[in-house]
């Protein structure tokens, strides 16, 4: 079998292709979205192909993962603003790529400067990419957000211009969930009050209204990906958890799914949000569910700012019906550290900062070492599989497509990427460009105005990729074309 070659030569005026000569995966099935919580060790797979080593852990090569290579892997241009975790850094440099990292992000001129040269970006919260710096990014084929929000991006311009978008949703949910266990305990031992005392120089031992947490009850609201670790991690407390979802969720170990929110509300001895901001649960928790609440329970927000009516809370707690609570987050919070936690910020911050009993933490939840790294390597992965496959699994501003790898078996096989105006007819013209060949496998999608299109094309002459890559560019339907081969 002979390895796939490099035929850049015969195609070097293809501007707006771009692979590289490494996959992540020999399997072609193995799916890399949503990786497990721990990064250390990359999944034992037969073939897997460990993203920073480079190497592969067994797998033989007829069912190899074909290593696509149109061009010469130091043409694929990255740069990482913010100060990306290293395992990020690392990862994209294993790839071959040309990786540039800078510690801050830039101001608009330099980022307009810098961004017309490279194919991937990498970003954190501070970087605006609006529609005036990407109209300059015209090599840049995706973008990669190394945190949870992706606010900073103008999402829908970019799927326009035919860049996706990627950002690590999940990568920090243990942080969170651990985080929310400190909480419980310190509430229902005044912990932030006795230190703050102390801290004062006052000796202050009590133990009236301070609580072992054995036999509470833990009220779950939104039993998701933090939620559910929660859920074990307070059972091994010996907590009794209820949770409230809109879904109908197998609860884990002996936790138990409730019907409604109010009956969460009866029972539970302390309520936890772990909902996403929306329409329906914006004020979710107001002065009518604090009243459904039982005295001298605790509540605890680790979710959204909008989720909680923080001057209900405030009263709550004045009148001695909520015992304790901690806020990690706020309808609104300051752009960067510093003395903004005060009225300017929100009318009743200093109401709030009078209180006992309240822990109050700078959106903190998710801002851990590991859940760093974990994004990292989220992310990173991510941005390898869109450049080398073509895979948008996880992507927040196009439709998901994915196909399995290509295999060293299907060594004149090429992989098609056409993302196109989600206009009707556009599949009869792909296929009328691609009707002289096989089209082994396709799959495509679309997602508002803008649709993505693979399909896996066999029996490809080395020559005849320039025609079919030219045939598609010119499709009025054209946003974007890659083959990778
Ligand atoms: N404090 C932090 O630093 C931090 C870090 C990460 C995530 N978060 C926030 O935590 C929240 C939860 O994150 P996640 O990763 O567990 O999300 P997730 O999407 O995995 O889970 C959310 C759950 O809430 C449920 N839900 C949605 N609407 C609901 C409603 N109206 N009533 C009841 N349940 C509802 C969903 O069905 C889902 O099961 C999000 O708001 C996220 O932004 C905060």
């Amino acid at each position: 079998m002979s390895p796939p070659k490099d035929i850049v030569g015969g195609i070097s005026n293809l501007t707006r292709q771009v692979s590289n000569s490494l996959n992540l995966s020999t399997s072609p099935t193995l799916s890399f979205h949503s990786p497990p919580s721990s990064f250390r060790q990359p999944p034992s797979h037969p073939g897997f192909k460990d993203a920073r080593s480079g190497s592969f852990h067994g797998g033989s090569a007829r069912t190899a993962a074909k290593q696509l290579k149109p061009f010469d892997t130091k043409d694929i241009k990255v740069l990482l603003l913010e100060n990306v975790n290293a395992t990020g850094v690392n990862i994209l440099t294993e790839q071959g790529y040309q990786v540039e990292a800078l510690k801050s992000s830039l101001p608009e001129d330099q980022l307009i400067e810098k961004i017309r040269d490279v194919h991937v970006i990498g970003i954190r919260s501070k970087t605006k990419l609006t529609a005036r710096v990407l109209k300059e990014a015209r090599n840049l084929i995706v973008i990669g957000c190394f945190c949870i929000g992706t606010n900073q991006v103008d999402l829908s311009f970019a799927a326009q211009q035919g860049i996706a978008v990627f950002n690590s949703p999940f990568s920090n949910s243990r942080s969170v969930a651990e985080l929310v266990v400190s909480e419980i305990i310190a509430l229902a031992r005044q912990l932030t009050d006795r230190s703050m005392e102390l801290h004062n120089g006052t000796w202050n031992k009590v133990s009236k209204g301070c609580w072992e947490i054995r036999g509470k009850t833990l009220g779950i609201v939104g039993y998701g990906h933090i939620g559910s670790q929660l859920s074990v991690l307070a059972e091994a407390m010996g907590m009794e958890v209820i949770y409230y979802d809109i879904l109908n969720l197998m609860g884990l170990g002996t936790a138990k799914q409730v019907p409604t929110l109010d009956a969460l509300l009866d029972q539970a001895d302390f309520v936890t949000l772990h909902v996403p901001e929306t329409p329906e649960t914006k004020n979710m928790i107001s002065s009518e569910e604090l009243e459904k609440m039982k005295k001298g329970a605790y509540l605890i927000n680790n979710a959204r700012g909008s989720v909680m009516d923080i001057p209900a809370l405030i009263e709550a707690m004045r009148s001695g019906k909520i015992a304790g609570a901690a806020l990690d987050v706020y309808p609104n919070e300051p752009a960067g550290n510093g003395d903004y936690f005060n009225s300017d910020l929100n009318t009743w911050t200093q109401d709030l900062r009078g209180l006992k009993n309240l822990i109050l933490t700078p959106h903190i939840g998710g801002s851990t070492e590991e859940a760093q790294s974990a994004i990292g390597v989220e992310v990173s992965v991510a941005l390898t599989k869109y450049v080398n496959e073509g895979s948008t699994l996880g992507a927040v501003n196009m439709p998901e497509v994915n196909l399995r790898s290509l295999t060293l078996d299907e060594p004149n096989c090429v992989r098609v990427v056409y993302i196109h105006k989600n206009v009707p007819g556009v599949l009869r013209q792909v296929n009328a460009v691609l009707h002289h060949h096989n089209i082994d496998k396709q799959s495509s999608d679309s997602r508002g105005e803008v649709a993505y299109l693979m399909a896996d094309v066999s029996d490809v002459k080395e020559e005849e990729i320039k025609d079919l890559f030219q045939s598609l560019e010119e499709l009025s339907s054209r946003i974007r074309t890659r083959m990778l081969y």
